[in-house]
C-alpha cells in the first residue's frame, strides 16, 4: 500500500534521539495494544543502541483482553525487555512505569544517579494523553508543528526519575504489507495517505475468521462459510443505508463506517495480530524485501554497465566443455 508522510521530520527525530541516547537508561516504547507488532518501530533498537526497553501496550481498553497477555509474555521473554499494559482510564500509571524501569535499570533512580527515560511511539498511540496524566496537566504535543523535533526538556515523574519526550514517529518503509493496513485502520496514518476501501476490506478479511461473533452482533449479518470481505462490505453498506442511485452500494461510506467503528471499539475489543501471526508476516515481508533488493541491485548494475561505470562481467568460455 502506498503511504506517504514526511521523512524530513523523521530524519530530524532520529537525529534528536541519537544525540540524547547516551544519557538514557531506559527506552519506553508506547505500542498500540490492538497492533503491537505493527506499531513497533523496527529502527528503534538500532537507534537506541540496545538500551533496556519497556514496551507499554497502550489503549489496552480497546484491545482483545485474551490477546494482550500473549503480547506481554512475548515481550517479557526477550532479553533486556519488560512489558506492561496501560490505558487512559488508569489514574496513576506512573507507579507501574516507575516500577518496571527500576527492574530494567536497578542501579538508577537516586538523586545522585537519576533514572533517565526516553519515551517514543507512533503518532496517535496516546503518548500525549499518558504524559498529561503523568504530569497532571495539559501538556502540548511534542513536534505537532512541522519542524519541531527537538527532544523536550525533562519531565520530573518522581524524585530522581526524569522522562524525555520525543515526537511521534513512523518509519520510511513498511515492509510488512499487513502492518501498513493495520496502522491505517488504527488511525496512526493520516487519512489522505491511504485508500479507505482497501483498508476496510483488509480489516474485514481479518475479522471474518477471527471475530465473526462481533461482526454478526454489530452489523446484524449472517456470515455463511465462504463470505468474502467484498460481500460483507456491501452488506454493511446496505444495512446502514449507504446506497447510491439504482441501488448501488456506496462502498466508500461503508468503509468509513467499518474503520470508524473499529477505532471507537463500538465493534468490540479487537486485536489485529498475535505474536505468531506477526512473526510470520515479518518473515514473509523480509523475504519479499530481499528479493526486491536483488532486483533493484540488478537493475542498477545494468544501468552502470550501460554507462560504462563498471566493467561488464567476463563471459565464461564454454567451447572446450
Ligand atoms: P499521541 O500523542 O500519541 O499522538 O496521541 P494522543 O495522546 O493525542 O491520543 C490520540 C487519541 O487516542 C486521542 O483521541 C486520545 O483520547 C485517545 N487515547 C489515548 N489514550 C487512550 C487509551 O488508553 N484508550 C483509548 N480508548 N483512547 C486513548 P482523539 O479522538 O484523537 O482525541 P480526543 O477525543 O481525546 O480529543
Amino acid at each position: 500500500m502506498a503511504i506517504q508522510w514526511f521523512p524530513g521530520h523523521m530524519h530530524l527525530t532520529k537525529k534528536a534521539i541519537s544525540e540524547r541516547i547516551k544519557e538514557i537508561d531506559v527506552v519506553i516504547e508506547l505500542l498500540d495494544a490492538r497492533l503491537p507488532g505493527s506499531s513497533a518501530n523496527p529502527m528503534l533498537a538500532e537507534l537506541t543502541e540496545g538500551k533496556p526497553a519497556l514496551k507499554v501496550l497502550n489503549k489496552q481498553d480497546l484491545a482483545d483482553p485474551t490477546r494482550t497477555p500473549l503480547w506481554l509474555d512475548y515481550y517479557n521473554s526477550q532479553p533486556g525487555t519488560r512489558a506492561i499494559g496501560l490505558d487512559a482510564s488508569m489514574s496513576t500509571p506512573a507507579k507501574a512505569l516507575i516500577e518496571a524501569c527500576h527492574v530494567l535499570a536497578p542501579t538508577r533512580g537516586s538523586m545522585v544517579k537519576p533514572m533517565r527515560v526516553l519515551i517514543c511511539g507512533i503518532p496517535n498511540v496516546g503518548k500525549s494523553t499518558l504524559i498529561n496524566t503523568l504530569t497532571g496537566k495539559r501538556a502540548t504535543k511534542t513536534g505537532d508543528e512541522a519542524g519541531v523535533t527537538k527532544i523536550e526538556q525533562r519531565i520530573v515523574l518522581a524524585d530522581g526519575f526524569y522522562l524525555f519526550d520525543t515526537p511521534g514517529m513512523l518509519w520510511p518503509r513498511i515492509i510488512v504489507a499487513k502492518s501498513g493496513y493495520n496502522l491505517a485502520a488504527s488511525g496512526a496514518i493520516g487519512r489522505n495517505a491511504f485508500n479507505e476501501e482497501e483498508v476496510a476490506l483488509e480489516l474485514l478479511d481479518y475479522l471474518i475468521p477471527n471475530y465473526p461473533a462481533l461482526l454478526k452482533a454489530r452489523y446484524k449479518v449472517e456470515l455463511p462459510a465462504g463470505t468474502t470481505d467484498e460481500q460483507l462490505l456491501e452488506e454493511i453498506g446496505r444495512k446502514r443505508g449507504a446506497v447510491l442511485s439504482k441501488g448501488r452500494i456506496n462502498l466508500q461510506k461503508a468503509a468509513e463506517i467499518v474503520i470508524y467503528e473499529f477505532r471507537q471499539s463500538t465493534l468490540g475489543r479487537i486485536t489485529l495480530e498475535t505474536p505468531t501471526e506477526f512473526q510470520s508476516w515479518m518473515e514473509a515481508g523480509q523475504k519479499l524485501d530481499a528479493e526486491r533488493q536483488v532486483k533493484k541491485d540488478d537493475i542498477e548494475l545494468k544501468r552502470l554497465i550501460k554507462l560504462k561505470k563498471v566493467p561488464r562481467p567476463a563471459k565464461v568460455d564454454r567451447r572446450g566443455e
